[in-house]
């Protein structure tokens, strides 16, 4: 499910992430009272094309939708769940990447994509100062486990994904970089 020649040209740099992508290389390392917890795992990308988005009549997007499902190797169980969109601005080269996850945070990155030959790189972050590449959090994460800042770097070559994302958090009285990195497949359906 690899973009075809029109996506490329309607989606410009993001149509390199179109696909459903598995990846069991997954290495997390979350906080903990004391210390760090580093927890392997896999997981699944799903993302698709949803066409364009005119806002204000003058501004152009074109989005692409994501889910991401993350287990933890020792279990099986999903110890992480992600959805949101990408979206790309051909008129400033803009890439943005939100994401919502089920501890009540929401987060709007702000970045670029770079195309080193066959290579697609994209980077974005969002600090909490910023107040449109920002974060938002429910009252309790904010007290207790609050995200101060969020980075991710994803590289697409053919059909292998890979990415490394910087969660900046203040919790348990400390900031702890909360970090996560994968590199995945996309899984090709066989042609008959
Ligand atoms: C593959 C991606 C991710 C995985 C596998 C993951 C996994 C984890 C794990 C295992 C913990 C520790 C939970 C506990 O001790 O009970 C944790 C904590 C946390 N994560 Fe993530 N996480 C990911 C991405 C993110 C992202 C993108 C954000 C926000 C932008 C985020 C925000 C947090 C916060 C705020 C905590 C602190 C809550 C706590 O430990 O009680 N995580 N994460």
């Amino acid at each position: 499910m690899a973009a075809n020649q029109e996506q490329k040209e309607f989606f410009g740099p993001i149509a390199a992430l179109i696909g459903k992508w598995e990846g069991d290389k997954g290495m997390d390392v979350s906080p903990e009272k004391e210390g760090d917890e580093k927890s392997p795992y896999f997981e699944t990308i799903t993302i698709e094309p949803i066409g364009d988005a005119t806002n204000a009549g003058e501004q152009t997007l074109v989005v692409l939708s994501y889910v991401q499902v993350v287990s933890r190797k020792d279990t099986g169980k999903v110890f992480h769940h992600q959805i949101g969109y990408w979206y790309f601005e051909k008129a400033t080269g803009d890439v943005l990447y939100s994401l919502t996850i089920p501890r009540a945070v929401t987060v709007l990155a702000r970045g670029k994509a770079t195309l080193n030959g066959p290579k697609t790189d994209i980077s974005v972050k969002a600090d909490a100062q910023n107040k449109n590449y920002g974060i938002l959090e429910s009252t309790f994460m904010s007290a207790k486990a609050s995200t101060r800042s969020f980075e991710m770097s994803v590289s697409v070559y053919e059909n292998t994904l890979s990415y490394k994302m910087n969660t900046g958090l203040h919790i348990y009285g400390r900031d702890f970089a909360h970090t996560d990195e994968n590199t995945l497949t996309r899984r090709v359906l066989a042609h008959l």
